[in-house]
């Protein structure tokens, strides 16, 4: 490989300041609201949750929501509300972020790993089926970067076995499979509204499903297992009386976090413009190149655009994904890797005896992919940073 130094190409066009990787959209809505609400003397579960869990239902269109602190209750939930056990099995993708396996671990089941498909890096409905055995309990689909997976395929399967359908959509909101909104459409949805996602409220969760069943249980579970409407047992309305009737966790979300909520869902149709614009931007830029992959835009879906992933097509490249991120960090952009499969983890790999070509999919995605600065605060300056250093890196380096 020939020396080249890819800082001194970027240096004439080098960044004043870092651009960060992800940063949340906060505007003075939020900002009012959450002071609202710290001035209201409520600040935890309370009124504002549980107009939050309304709205969001009635925007996804399902019948019962359930808000949590994280995306890793609401699947935690889920599961119990199953009743995965000691024994059971449940299948999750590969590529994905961890707490899509550690929350069947968590119920002491087995996570079943699935290769993804190589274009969408979503679970493979063709190689689901393979893996379904006597003691499968669940299969939970994960809709990788924000881009809905192949659920007609997957829901069949599923049906035939009568195996419910849990949906990792820590990426996916909002988005849409076939018109119909995901939160909609398997048993149990669980959302994300970390600091990065495209709703944030700092950390928190969602839980959506059609079951009255499930989402009373999950209601109950995320507030210790005691009886209905717990949160109400300190205010006029309320009673100080309540039972437990399970060992449960303290998964709910604090009216702090709905206060963002309720502002972020109001304005998300706007938040996914300005996400969507930035991706055909990119996309238009690095489609010219055959060193470059962009990722798949189906017309079958509303993609939620979380992330950007780039992949490298490395033998066309003289620089490898980890040299081509540091690279970038020169240039003063920000960029991560999503995902480390989980099959690599020491604690995955060790526990089920996994070796990295066991998902060949998995593994080979893992080690061309960038993930790209993607939220609607980014000018249009730093889109146009992105990409010519992008640019010129892949000039540098293209073989
Ligand atoms: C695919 C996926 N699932 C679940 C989660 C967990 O979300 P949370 O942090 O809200 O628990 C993440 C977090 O990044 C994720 O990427």
């Amino acid at each position: 490989m020939e020396d080249k130094n890819v800082l001194q190409t970027l240096l004439g066009r080098k960044r004043k300041t870092f651009l960060p990787f992800a940063v949340p959209h906060i505007t003075q809505a939020e900002i009012d609201e959450v002071v609202d609400t710290l001035h209201s003397g409520w600040l935890t579960t309370g009124a504002k949750t549980k107009r939050f869990e309304s709205e969001f239902a009635r925007f996804v269109n399902a019948p019962y929501a359930v808000a949590v602190n994280s995306a890793t209750a609401a699947m935690h939930l889920a599961l119990d509300a199953l009743g995965v056990g000691e024994h059971d099995e449940v299948i999750v993708p590969v590529y994905t972020f961890t707490a899509t396996a550690e929350v069947v671990v968590y119920c002491r089941a087995r996570p079943v790993f699935v290769d993804v498909d190589p274009v969408t890096c979503n679970l493979d409905p063709a190689q689901l089926e393979q893996h379904i055995t006597p003691r499968t309990r669940a299969i939970i689909v994960v809709h990788i970067a924000g881009l809905p997976a192949e659920m007609d395929e997957i829901l069949t399967i599923a049906q035939a076995h009568a195996l419910p359908v849990i949906e990792d959509a820590a990426h996916a909101f909002p988005a849409t499979y076939r018109g119909q909104m995901v939160g909609s459409i398997s048993d149990m949805t669980a959302f994300s509204f970390y600091a990065t996602k495209t709703l944030s409220t700092g950390e928190g969760g969602m839980l959506t499903t059609a079951n009255s069943d499930y989402a009373q249980r999950a209601s109950m579970m995320a507030l210790h297992g005691i009886s209905r409407d717990a949160w109400k047992r300190y205010k006029s309305e309320g009673s100080w009386y309540y039972e437990v009737l399970q060992a449960g966790y303290k998964y709910n979300m604090t009216d702090i976090a709905a206060s963002l909520g309720l502002h972020q869902l109001a304005r998300s149709q706007w938040l996914l413009q300005r996400r969507r614009a930035i991706a055909q931007r990119y996309t238009e830029a690095f489609s010219q190149w055959p060193e470059l992959e962009t990722p798949p835009n189906p017309a079958h879906v509303e993609h939620a655009w979380h992330l950007y992933i780039l992949r490298l097509q490395l033998e066309r490249l003289a620089i490898t994904r980890d040299a081509f991120i540091q690279a970038l960090t020169e240039a003063r952009i920000g960029a991560s890797v999503h995902f480390i499969p989980l099959h690599l983890h020491p604690f995955y790999r060790d526990s089920y005896h996994l070796a990295p070509h066991d998902f060949p999919v998995a593994f080979q995605t893992y080690q061309r992919a960038i993930s790209l600065p993607l939220y609607p605060g980014m000018t249009d300056e730093d889109v146009d940073d992105v990409i010519f250093a992008i640019e010129q890196i892949v000039t540098t380096y293209k073989k």
